[in-house]
């Protein structure tokens, strides 16, 4: 019985922690792998949302160019920040109004130029147009522009990465100008047919604005997955609790009725062991009655047969307290502990 009790109470609730151990690792597992992966889709996202900024300005400058060029450049007053286009060889590059004012031809890559200008000091965004067969000596590409360049040569229809300019994050990209029909009037003479590859435009945007959206994005998940780190955590080690004080509950219950059991089988065997004794005791009684009948009272062995009488009175005690027993009362001895026969056959008497 006590072998028992050690394996039972200090086996369990071992295994069970290491259940519980287990299931917060691969929870702790679990949260940390899926935090990484969502950061990784929010940073690519941050990058994503940079690009289509940048394709967003990109395309506007194609659709103003083409106005442009749709107009074989366009006609505006000379002033000091617009002087005439020095690259620009054309006839009527400058014209007068009948009022005296002088106004000057604008190509659309001095247009861009301009439009660029605007850009930078309004959002930050900075805009090359270039070349590798530049007209202009300051549009030439520098070495990320011209490796950009290079692989539109080779079908590539858009280059994008992120590059620290000035100290500060960007994200670059560029996308190629396609000879139109409309540029022909001035880039003909280069060589260039329609579908050429005329140059690029690069888009340099920020990344500040974007990374600041991006870091209120994690926190906002990190936030969300601690919480749900400490709710499964805490949902493990309670759940575990309770388990292991139902099955403490439930072995203690097992353990009363094979207790039971057992003391049912032992009581049934000296039931049996009682009744077959009772009998031959009864046989004692009565031969040993008929004996002093036939003795004087006053014979030596009356006294005798009488002590016997008293002993066998007792042993049919014990035996008839023996079959009533109903409750298991022990009793100290120097060998162990035994059943205490008399306790444990008054009824109803609560046990001490
Ligand atoms: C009215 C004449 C004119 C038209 C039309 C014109 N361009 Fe240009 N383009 C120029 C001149 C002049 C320059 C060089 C000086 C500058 O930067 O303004 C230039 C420069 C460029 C550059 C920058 C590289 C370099 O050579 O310096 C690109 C790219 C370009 N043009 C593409 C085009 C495309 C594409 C079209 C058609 C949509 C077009 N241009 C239409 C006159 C023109």
């Amino acid at each position: 019985m006590e072998k028992d009790d050690k394996t039972t109470k200090s086996y369990k609730p071992i295994r069970l922690w290491a259940y519980a151990i287990g299931i917060i690792c691969i929870w702790t597992l679990f949260i940390v792998v899926s935090w990484v992966w969502l950061t990784q889709v929010i940073r690519s996202g941050t990058i994503e949302t940079a690009r289509i900024e940048a394709r967003t300005a990109f395309r506007s400058d194609v659709i103003y160019r083409r106005w442009n060029a749709s107009h074989g450049g366009v006609y505006a007053p000379v002033t000091l920040e617009t002087p005439p286009n020095a690259y620009l060889a054309t006839r009527h590059r400058e014209i007068q109004t009948p009022d005296g004012i002088t106004l000057t031809k604008i190509n659309p890559a001095y247009m861009t130029r301009q439009a660029h200008e605007i850009a930078a000091k309004t959002h930050g965004h900075k805009g090359h147009i270039t070349s590798l067969n530049p007209i202009r000596a300051r549009n030439a590409p520098d070495p990320w522009e011209t490796h950009a360049l290079i692989l539109f040569e080779k079908g590539e229809t858009e280059v994008s990465s992120l590059e620290i300019i000035n100290k500060i994050n960007h994200l670059r990209l560029m996308r190629p100008l396609i000879t139109e029909k409309g540029c022909l009037a001035c880039h003909a003479d280069q060589g260039y047919k329609i579908g050429d590859i005329r140059g690029g435009i690069s888009i340099s945007i920020p990344m500040a604005p974007h990374v600041t959206i991006e870091k209120a994005n994690i926190i906002t998940l990190s936030l969300i997955y601690v919480f749900l780190w400490i709710i499964g955590v805490s949902g493990t080690l309670l759940g575990m609790f309770f388990l292991n004080r139902q099955i403490q509950r439930r072995h203690h219950v097992e353990e009363q009725l094979l207790q039971h059991q057992k003391m049912e089988g032992v009581m049934e065997m000296a039931g049996a062991v009682c009744h077959e004794l009772n009998q031959p005791l009864q046989m004692i009684l009565g031969n040993s009655e008929i004996m002093l009948l036939d003795l004087e009272p006053d014979h030596p062995l009356s006294e005798r047969i009488r002590r016997i009488q008293e002993q066998v009175k007792r042993m049919s005690r014990t035996t008839r307290n023996l079959i009533k027993i109903t409750r298991y009362e022990t009793k100290q001895f120097p060998q162990g502990t035994v059943i205490d026969i008399d306790m444990a056959s008054k009824i109803g008497k609560p046990p001490k």
